[in-house]
């Protein structure tokens, strides 16, 4: 698959899709992480003379009233500061405004064009990869490099549209994202162990599917676990179940019964206790301190970790011994230890321990259908 590297970039209007769908609060930027982690492939474009045209989406647009929140206009400035250069903001996403914009671009200068879902105003053109307008994007410019890592499990008209229509590579933070998360999922050094959490086995059941065969350990956590514990046949309380995943929790429990391993104590609104102590009224939100010593045994002989998914209601201090518990045991282990989902690198950030990891992903989706064993389509045109 060709990268950035493999092309003469000098002089040529290049197009970068990067994932700036940054979380955004009274047009303050709450976490920068996407922008910096995009900076080395639009320095190496700068660097190399290109004329840089950079394309994102931000958040959904439904409704005209969407457009006002979700301008990528702070990210312009942002973005600004951290090249310590003028990125040229445009507020449009089609037309003359923009294309002339782009011809009386420099070698090393950078525009950014508005979100590329305003686009779905109009029938959903860029998230229903609409052919036009993926033509009419490639149209304006020589080589399409896409670094949306976060997007690349989406087939729009700013990944897939433009890369049918133009010649193009990836940039480095797809080439990071791969180079980690390729090798530990499809070739771990073992042990190998996943830490599982979230609220819903639905929404992991792709992920336990494909990893149960290739994980020695499966260490479940989080509002999932309450459904296996309850398909295990424990009285969860109030805890929050997904009912329709029973017979799934089920199945994987026969079949897999050393391997997936749950939680034994747990913190509630009301207590600590066993899991066998939680009363109909209570609802467990963490893993216990009983249960983060029994994932300590399992992680510490591990030699890959992947972990996905918060253990607790971490963002709540009463109920983030699990999660920053999970933390510590691995900042003293020595393996590749790899994170992905935005709440799991929240978490790890917030608690201060993002140095200790090999790989923190930019991508919440996109990782997640990668741990599934997916296709990525925003990478397969690619190739
Ligand atoms: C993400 O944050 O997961 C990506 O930017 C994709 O966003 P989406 O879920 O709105 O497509």
């Amino acid at each position: 698959m060709k990268t950035i590297k493999d092309f003469d970039l000098n002089d040529k209007k290049v197009i970068i899709r990067v994932d700036f769908n940054v979380p955004i609060k009274d047009g303050i930027i709450k976490d920068d992480t996407r922008i910096i982690e995009s900076l080395k492939t639009i320095k190496y474009a700068i660097n190399n003379n290109a004329k840089v045209i950079l394309m994102s989406h931000l958040g959904r647009i439904k409704e005209e009233a969407d457009k006002e929140k979700n301008t990528l206009l702070p990210v312009s400035i942002r973005l600004s500061e951290l090249l310590k250069k003028t990125v040229k903001f445009v507020n449009k996403t089609r037309g003359e405004e923009l294309e002339k914009a782009i011809e009386s671009l420099k070698p090393s200068d950078v525009l950014l064009m508005e979100n590329t879902r305003f686009e779905d105003l109009d029938g959903k053109k860029e998230s229903g990869n609409d052919s036009e307008l993926g033509k009419y994007w490639a149209s304006l410019g020589d080589i399409y490099i896409n670094d949306a890592f976060g997007t690349a499990h989406r087939a729009h008209a700013s990944n897939v549209g433009i890369a049918s229509n133009l010649e193009s590579g990836i940039g480095f933070l797809i080439e990071k994202e791969l180079n980690n998360l390729l090798p530990a999922v499809n070739n771990p050094e073992h042990p190998f162990t996943v830490i599982l959490g979230g609220a819903k086995v639905s929404d992991k059941i792709g992920v336990i599917e494909n990893l149960v065969n290739k994980a020695d350990y499966i260490l479940i956590g989080g509002g999932m676990a309450f459904t296996f514990l309850k398909a295990s046949g424990v009285e969860i309380g109030s805890s929050l179940l997904d009912e329709d995943s029973i017979d799934f929790c089920k199945k994987m429990l026969k079949e897999n019964k050393d391997k997936l391993i749950l939680p034994i104590d747990v913190v509630t609104d009301l207590k600590e206790c066993f899991i066998t102590d939680i009363t109909n009224e209570e609802k467990g939100l963490d893993i216990g301190p009983k249960t983060v010593k029994l994932f300590k045994q399992y992680l510490d002989v591990s030699k890959t970790v992947i972990w996905n998914g918060p253990v607790g209601m971490f963002e709540d201090e009463k109920y983030s011994g699990g999660t920053k518990g999970i933390c510590e045991i691995l900042r003293n282990i020595k393996a590749i230890k790899i994170a992905g989902g935005g709440d799991t690198a929240s978490a790890i950030k917030q608690f201060g321990y993002d140095k200790i990891f090999t790989h923190i992903s930019t991508g919440g989706g996109a990782s997640l259908e990668l741990l599934e064993g997916k296709v990525l389509p925003g990478i397969e045109v690619i190739k």
